[in-house]
C-alpha cells in the first residue's frame, strides 16, 4: 500500500549523522531562507527544495512567479469524489514541481470544514474525514509515486484564520479523533506522505508545534508517522519543546528559536538532550535522501512548461467537480441550437481558478466563461454581457492609462537599501534596482529592500473625484505631482495588506481628462513591531488600487436587467474572488461580496427573465437569499486554470455533471453547528468546539430543516437506478473488510456518471444506554462508476472495520459496539436508502 517510493538511495544516514558538528546538526533543523533546507557541503548534504502549493507548484516569487499550472482547489477534486482523478492530478503536480526545481510539494490541506466562513476551505477537501482522508491520499500517491514528496498539513485543528497564530482551539478528544485528525490519519497510513506541516493555532492549551500530545504521542507514537515534520512558516514558538516533541524542521530560515547560542545554552543546562536533536536531523536526512537529492544534488532552474496533457487533466477534473443542485424545466443544458440569445452576466469574464494565499500562483493562462462560451457558441448564439455588480475587496490595480518611464503601459519600480536603517530617503540615494512592473500589487517576502518607490504616468479617461486605496503592510504615501495626497500611516497592523483589503481606506481624489499626472508611491518597510508578527518585519507590501468615478458609481444592475430582459437564457456569474476567500482571513457572514451586490444583480434579472441560471464559484456554501427565483445552479468551485472550459462544458451538456457535495449546504450561518463558537472569543483568543462530532451532515442529519441542499448532493443530466446490494461477509469484525457489490444502471438517455455513496448506520442506543450517543449515519465508502445510456455497471466498495468506530474517551481508544449496522446506499446522504445490514456479534475495541 505504500505509496511513498524512497528512491534506491545507498546514502548512510546514521554515518552522516555521526559526522555532523552541532552547527552543522542545527543548521539543518531549520530553513535556509523560505524554500531550501540547509546544505553540508563539507559532507555532501544538499539542499532539497519546497514549494507550495495546495493547487499547484508556484515556485519561489509569491507574485509574479515562474508560470505554473493552476489545478483546481481540493474541494473541487473532492467534489469529484473520484480517487483515480485525485492521484492523477497528484502526479501531473509533481511533474510541475520538478518543473519549479522542487522535491517537495507543501500541500495537501487535509483539515476538515468547520464553517463556511473559514477562510482556507477551499484548499481543503471537506467536511467529512473519510472523503478527505481518501482523496488527500490519493493526491499524496500520485505526487509520490513520482518522486515528489507531500506535506499533508496543518497538523491540526487548524479550522480558521482569524487569530490563527495564537488562538486556542479548545476540543474534546473525542471530536479531535473522529474529526479532525482522522484525515491526517487516513492519509498517512493509506499514503506514508514524507513530510507534514503542524499548525500556527494552539490545541487545548498548547502550540500545535510543542504539543506533546498531538505530535509525540498521536503522530510519532500510535500512527508511527516517521516522515519529516516541519513547522508552518513562522510557526514555530519555542526552542526545547518542538524538538523534544518530534518537530524536524523549523521554517522558514533564518531560524528565530534555533540559533546555535540557544542550542548550547540548552544543552548545557539540560533542557534540551542530544538524543532529541539527532533524531530530528536524521529525520531531514531522510527526507534528503527518500526525495532523491543526494543522487541529484544540483539545484534546478524554474522552468514554465504549460503542458498540453495538464491542460486536458484540469479541464476534465474541473468539469467533474461541477455539482448541478437545480435545474428547473430540464434549462440545462443549454440547447444552443434553439437559442437565439443568451445574456452573460455577472463575472463571466473572470476566471476564478483559485483561492487567495499560499494557493495563489500566476497560472500558465486563464481561461473565463465568457471565452470559453464565445468560442464554443459565440458565431450562432448572441451573447449578451453585462457585469451587473462589482464585487472588490480591494480596488482594483492600477493600470489602465498608465505609462513607465519608458512610454510604455505599465509602472516602473525602485528597490532602495538605506545607508541605515533610520536614514530614509537620503539625497541622491540610488536604487539598487529598477525594473517595470505591470501592476500594482507589491509583496517583498524573498528579498527585502528597506523601501521602493513607484512611478508612472497617468491619463484618465474621464473628469470626476476618483477613486483610490492603498493598503500596506509598512509605511505607504502617496504623491501626484510631487504633492502628497494621501499617508497611510506606518501601518501597525498588517491586515490592510495581508487579509484581503478589509481595511482598506477608500480616498477620493480630483482628475481632468486627458490631463497628464506624475504618481509615484513610497513605502517604507515596517519594523518588528510595526509588522506585529515578526516573520512579516521589513518586508513590505501593498496594493494601490484605483478606479474612475463613473465606473466605480454607474448602475451596474440596470445594463444587466436590460441585457437578461428578453434574452433566451440568462447565466449569472457570482463568486468569492481570491480577495474574498483566502488564506488569512475568514468570512463575516455567509453572504456573496460585496455587500449584497451579487444577490441584488441574481434577484433583478431572475426578476425579468425566469430562464435563469445561476453559476457560483465559491469555495464554500454561500447564502442564496434567490434559490427559489432562479431555474438553475451549478456549484462550480475553485476549478483551475480552465475553469471557464469546465463549466461550459457543463452547461453545453458536453459533459454530464457528476459533481456531489462534499459538504452540506446550510440554509442560513445561524444553521451551522459551529454557530456562536466560529472563530471563537477573541478577547480571550479561545474558540470552543462546542458542537462535539456534530460536524456537518452529523449535525443536519438531525436537524434536516437546516439543510439547504444536502452532503453528498448533486443532479445530473441524465438519470441513474441503483439494484439490490450483496454485502459480503455480512459480519464485521476487527479487522475486517467488508465489500458491497451493486449494479447501477443509466436509465436516460445520455452518458453519465454517477457516484455511489454507501454510509453506515449505527445501532440506536436503548434508552438509559450509558454507551456514547453516535451519529445517525457516517459515510463509510464510495465509488464512482461511468455509465452509457441505458447500460448497467457493476460497483463494488468496500467498508473497513474502521467505519464502525467511534473514539471512546473513557478507555482511551477506538471502540465498535456489538448490534447491527445499517448499509444505506445512494447518490446523496439525504436520499440513501436501507440497503442490508452488517452485523457486529461482540463488541471490541482498537488501537490507538
Ligand atoms: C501557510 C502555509 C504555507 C506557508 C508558505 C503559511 O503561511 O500557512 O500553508 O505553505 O505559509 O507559504
Amino acid at each position: 500500500m505504500a505509496s511513498s517510493v524512497p528512491r534506491k538511495s545507498s546514502v548512510d544516514v546514521q554515518g552522516l549523522l555521526e559526522q555532523l558538528t552541532l552547527q552543522e546538526k542545527m543548521s539543518l533543523l531549520a530553513g535556509n531562507g523560505l524554500w531550501y533546507t540547509a546544505a553540508v557541503a563539507r559532507l555532501g548534504i544538499p539542499s532539497v527544495k519546497v514549494t507550495d502549493g495546495p493547487n499547484g507548484a508556484r515556485g519561489e516569487l509569491f507574485t509574479a512567479g515562474t508560470k505554473a499550472a493552476c489545478f483546481p482547489a481540493a474541494v473541487s477534486i473532492a467534489a469529484t469524489w473520484d480517487t483515480g482523478l485525485a492521484q492523477r492530478i497528484g502526479k501531473a503536480m509533481a511533474e510541475e514541481t520538478k518543473t519549479k526545481g522542487a522535491s517537495v510539494l507543501l500541500g495537501p490541506t487535509v483539515c476538515p470544514h468547520r464553517s463556511p466562513l473559514g477562510g482556507r476551505n477551499f484548499e481543503s477537501f471537506s467536511e467529512d474525514p473519510l472523503l478527505a482522508g481518501l482523496q488527500a491520499a490519493s493526491v499524496i500517491q500520485g505526487l509520490q509515486e513520482n518522486g515528489i514528496a507531500a506535506t499533508v498539513k496543518h497538523f491540526a485543528a487548524n479550522e480558521q484564520e482569524t487569530m490563527r497564530n495564537t488562538i486556542n482551539v479548545v476540543v474534546g478528544e473525542r471530536a479531535l479523533r473522529e474529526i479532525y485528525l482522522k484525515p491526517f490519519e487516513i492519509a498517512i497510513k493509506k499514503a506514508q506522505p514524507l513530510a507534514l506541516m503542524t499548525s500556527y493555532n494552539k490545541v487545548n492549551g498548547v502550540h500545535a508545534d510543542q504539543n506533546e500530545h498531538l505530535v509525540k504521542e498521536i503522530l510519532r507514537d500510535q500512527w508511527g508517522y516517521n516522515g519529516l515534520v516541519m513547522s508552518d512558516y513562522g510557526g514555530t514558538n519555542s526552542l526545547e519543546d518542538t524538538i523534544k516533541v518530534g518537530v524536524d524542521l523549523e521554517m522558514p530560515g533564518p531560524p528565530q528559536h534555533r540559533r546555535l547560542a540557544a542550542v548550547e545554552k540548552a544543552l548545557e543546562a539540560g533542557t534540551l538532550d542530544m538524543a532529541s536533536i539527532n533524531d530530528r536531523v536524521r529525520s531531514v536526512l531522510q527526507l534528503v535522501k527518500n526525495v532523491g537529492k543526494f543522487e541529484h544534488p544540483e539545484q534546478v532552474a524554474e522552468t514554465a512548461i504549460n503542458d498540453p496533457a495538464h491542460q486536458r487533466l484540469i479541464r476534465e477534473a474541473g468539469a467533474d467537480g461541477i455539482v448541478l443542485l437545480k435545474n428547473e424545466g430540464g434549462v440545462l443544458p443549454l440547447q444552443t441550437a434553439k437559442l437565439g440569445s443568451i445574456a452573460v452576466l455577472g463575472q463571466s469574464k473572470t476566471c476564478f481558478s483559485n483561492g487567495g494565499g499560499s494557493a495563489n500562483l500566476n497560472a500558465h493562462y486563464k481561461i473565463t466563461p465568457y471565452e470559453a462560451l464565445q468560442k464554443a457558441v459565440g458565431e450562432t448564439v448572441d451573447l449578451r454581457y453585462a457585469t451587473g455588480a462589482h464585487i472588490h475587496r480591494k480596488l482594483p490595480c492600477w493600470t489602465a492609462g498608465v505609462t513607465d518611464g519608458k512610454g510604455q503601459p505599465g509602472w516602473t519600480i525602485k528597490e532602495y537599501m538605506f545607508a541605515a536603517k533610520d536614514k530614509g530617503f537620503s539625497d541622491g540615494l540610488q536604487p539598487q534596482r529598477t525594473y517595470a512592473f505591470p501592476l500594482t500589487t507589491y509583496m517583498a517576502i524573498e528579498h527585502v529592500p528597506d523601501a521602493i518607490r513607484l512611478e508612472g504616468t497617468f491619463t484618465p479617461t474621464s473628469t470626476g473625484a476618483h477613486y483610490f486605496s492603498l493598503p500596506a503592510l509598512g509605511h505607504a504615501k502617496l504623491f501626484i505631482d510631487d504633492e502628497l495626497v494621501f499617508d497611510a500611516g506606518p501601518s501597525p497592523d498588517p491586515r490592510g495588506y495581508s487579509e484581503g483589503g478589509e481595511f482598506e481606506i477608500r480616498k477620493q481624489h480630483d482628475f481632468v481628462q486627458g490631463e497628464t499626472y506624475r504618481l509615484r508611491v513610497e513605502v517604507l518597510a515596517p519594523s518588528a513591531e510595526q509588522a506585529m508578527i515578526p516573520l512579516m518585519a521589513g518586508r513590505i507590501m501593498f496594493h494601490l488600487g484605483f478606479m474612475e468615478q463613473k465606473d466605480y458609481e454607474e448602475d451596474l444592475i440596470a445594463n444587466a436587467v436590460a441585457a437578461a430582459k428578453d434574452a433566451d437564457v440568462a447565466l449569472v456569474f457570482v463568486g468569492n474572488s481570491a480577495e474574498w476567500e483566502t488564506e488569512g482571513h475568514d468570512a463575516a457572514n455567509m453572504s456573496l461580496p460585496a455587500n449584497g451586490s451579487q444577490d441584488r444583480l441574481v434577484e433583478a434579472v431572475a426578476a425579468v427573465n425566469p430562464r435563469t441560471v445561476v453559476v457560483n464559484c465559491t469555495g464554500v456554501p454561500v447564502a442564496m437569499p434567490w434559490i427559489d427565483s432562479v431555474a438553475g445552479l451549478l456549484q462550480c468551485w475553485f476549478a483551475g486554470q480552465e475553469a471557464g472550459n469546465a463549466i461550459v462544458d457543463v452547461l453545453l451538456g458536453v459533459v454530464s455533471p457528476s459533481g456531489r457535495l462534499p459538504v452540506s449546504f446550510p440554509r442560513s450561518l445561524e444553521d451551522t453547528p459551529s454557530y456562536g463558537n466560529f472563530p471563537g472569543d477573541l478577547a480571550t483568543v479561545t474558540v470552543h468546539y462546542a458542537e462535539g462530532i456534530e460536524v456537518g451532515y452529523r449535525h443536519y442529519d438531525k436537524h434536516p430543516e437546516k439543510v439547504l441542499f444536502p452532503f453528498g448532493a448533486g443532479l445530473s443530466y441524465t438519470t441513474f437506478e441503483f439494484g439490490p446490494a450483496v454485502i459480503s461477509p455480512q459480519e464485521l469484525v476487527h479487522g475486517g473488510v467488508v465489500t458491497v457489490q451493486l449494479q447501477v444502471k443509466n436509465t436516460g438517455a445520455v452518458a453519465g456518471k454517477e457516484v455511489v455513496q454507501v454510509y453506515l448506520a449505527p445501532p440506536q442506543l436503548e434508552s438509559g444506554s450509558d454507551r456514547p450517543v453516535r451519529p445517525a449515519k457516517v459515510l463509510a465508502g464510495f465509488a464512482k462508476v461511468e455509465v452509457a445510456p441505458q447500460s448497467s455497471v457493476s460497483v463494488t466498495v468496500e467498508i473497513f472495520f474502521e467505519s464502525a468506530a467511534f473514539w471512546d474517551t473513557a478507555a482511551a481508544c477506538w471502540g465498535v459496539d456489538s448490534g447491527e449496522y445499517a448499509v444505506l446506499i445512494g447518490n446523496s446522504s439525504a436520499s440513501c436508502t436501507d440497503h442490508g445490514s452488517l452485523t457486529v456479534k461482540e463488541s471490541f475495541t482498537f488501537g490507538p
